[in-house]
């Protein structure tokens, strides 16, 4: 570990816990004064860290905090792009220590602590690192490059409003390169860098039986049960092969050649520790794919919530007369969310029996989205990886979803470079999420690295064109 992240270890992580108390959930509107807290907590650190400008930009949603630190215009420009909203944090009782008071406590994946709390991983210790890393490189005079920040409030929502920042503000965020980290690397021991994130699209679906709800034991039988219904309809959307039933759902999708398929399973990956994690006897997907391809390079669909009935304590006999689902698809490129959507709208009432009346509806989506390996970001952030793990990393395909990342390619002109820190099983989304304090210590170690090596990478093109 260098010195100055040595000496400052005990304060960066005190600071970090500060943050974490605030409960910066995106999605219940019973948190909005936290989302405000949070966004001036983060700004004011922004300009302690030594960026010349830091603002809170009001959206019609929760606001953007962004900051502009300028060294010199003949410098590259890396904007820094994450997120301080959380994920809600229910169920609260199967966490074992409250979600917004964090503490640290060693596991097996983290031998030398992490860090509990919501958002530990996803993604406020993540972006905390971008703020310690700028204030190291700032205290030691050795910016190579201007940096943006643009930490945003809505990712976990679907970053409705940042879209609309991003096109009112294309003069401001001008650079030469987004940088995120907000993905996962393979292993402590195993550095990776990913190379593209899978697209979304997410629908949500009502079957209507009975105009009400019934005496189960007096319509029971003579009636569609429109719970059973919508149990068969999803039923029927894979195959006995593990495949999607949606018409035309595979059409776009790029198949890899058998190199990049190597490749890929060339990163090292331990299926009985995998299926041991998370208690299941046996995996499952689409067959003639691994688990990792399943989980990256190949579309899904998966129920997120079904309801319907009576759902509360003890039994009340009754035939709903509604049943819902909540249904995400995770895709590939070349598939377009809201084309999907469209096809996915098309086939579900299709499926439907005339017992029911089907309604489908669209939430956010995004595009998925692919890193070019021979870019000079990517190569800045590979040898970045090589030099604080002192290993060689592995490309990875990841399967989660940065909506918003497409759209900085078409609407900025941007790629961006996935430079996360977090391990799969950090428990994002979850109860007892966590982050390792190696990986916070690494990723503000590795952060100074990417900016060096891009400058350099950039200085050649410069010189060779
Ligand atoms: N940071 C995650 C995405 C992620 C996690 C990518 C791990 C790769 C590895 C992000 O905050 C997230 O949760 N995205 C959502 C999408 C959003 C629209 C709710 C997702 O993937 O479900
Ligand atoms: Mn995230
Ligand atoms: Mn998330």
């Amino acid at each position: 570990m260098n010195k100055y992240i040595e000496e400052n270890k005990q304060r960066f992580l005190d600071e970090l816990i500060e943050f974490l108390k605030i409960a910066s959930v995106s999605a219940d509107p019973k948190f909005n004064n936290e989302m405000q807290e949070a966004a001036q907590w983060v700004k004011g650190k922004l300009l302690d860290a030594g960026m010349d400008s830091a603002e809170i930009c009001q959206t019609k949603g929760h606001p953007v905090v962004y900051a502009e630190k300028q060294v010199d215009a003949s410098l590259p420009t890396v904007l820094v792009y994450g997120h301080y909203d959380v994920q809600p944090a229910d169920p609260y009782e199967l966490w074992n220590s409250p979600p917004f008071d964090p503490v640290i406590k060693k596991t097996a994946a983290h031998p030398d602590g992490a860090i509990f709390a919501r958002g530990a991983c996803d993604d406020k210790g993540q972006i905390y690192m971008h703020v310690k890393a700028v204030e190291m490189m700032l205290a030691q005079n050795q910016l190579p490059c201007n940096v943006k920040v643009m930490f945003e409030g809505e990712e976990e929502v679907g970053s409705e409003n940042l879209e609309t920042f991003i096109k009112e503000n294309k003069e401001r965020l001008a650079a030469d390169i987004i940088l995120i980290s907000d993905t996962s690397i393979i292993g402590n021991d195993i550095p990776s860098v990913e190379t593209g994130l899978r697209g979304l699209a997410y629908m949500e679906v009502e079957v209507t039986g009975p105009n009400r709800d019934l005496h189960s034991g007096v319509y029971g039988g003579a009636v569609a049960n429109p719970a059973n219904v919508l149990a068969k309809m999803i039923a029927s959307l894979h195959d006995e092969n593990g495949k999607v039933t949606v018409k035309g759902f595979y059409d776009k999708v790029v198949e890899l050649s058998v190199e990049d398929r190597a490749a890929l399973e060339a990163a090292p990956f331990d299926e009985a520790a995998y299926k041991s994690d998370l208690d299941v006897k046996e995996v499952d997907g689409e067959r003639g794919y691994t688990t990792r391809e399943r989980s990256s390079i190949r579309p899904t669909l998966d129920v997120n919530g079904m309801w319907s009935g009576y759902t509360g304590e003890g039994s009340k006999t009754v035939l709903p007369s509604k049943a819902f689902a909540k249904i995400s698809m995770r895709l590939v490129p070349d598939q377009d969310w809201k084309e999907i959507s469209g096809l996915f709208a098309e086939h579900f009432k299709s499926i439907a029996p005339d017992t029911v009346k089907v309604k489908v509806s669209r939430h956010h989506g995004g595009q998925p989205y692919v890193t070019p390996m021979d870019s000079l970001g990517y190569k800045a952030a590979y040898a970045a990886m090589k030099e604080s793990f002192g290993k060689e990393p592995v490309p990875t395909r990841g399967g989660g979803s940065i909506p918003i990342v497409s759209l900085f390619e078409e609407v900025l002109g941007l790629k961006s470079i996935l430079f996360g820190f977090g391990l799969d099983s950090d428990a994002l989304h979850s109860p007892n999420e966590h982050y390792g304090l190696f990986n916070f210590y690494k990723g503000i170690e590795a952060i100074p690295l990417f900016y060096s090596h891009y400058a350099a990478l950039k200085k050649d093109e410069h010189v060779n064109q």
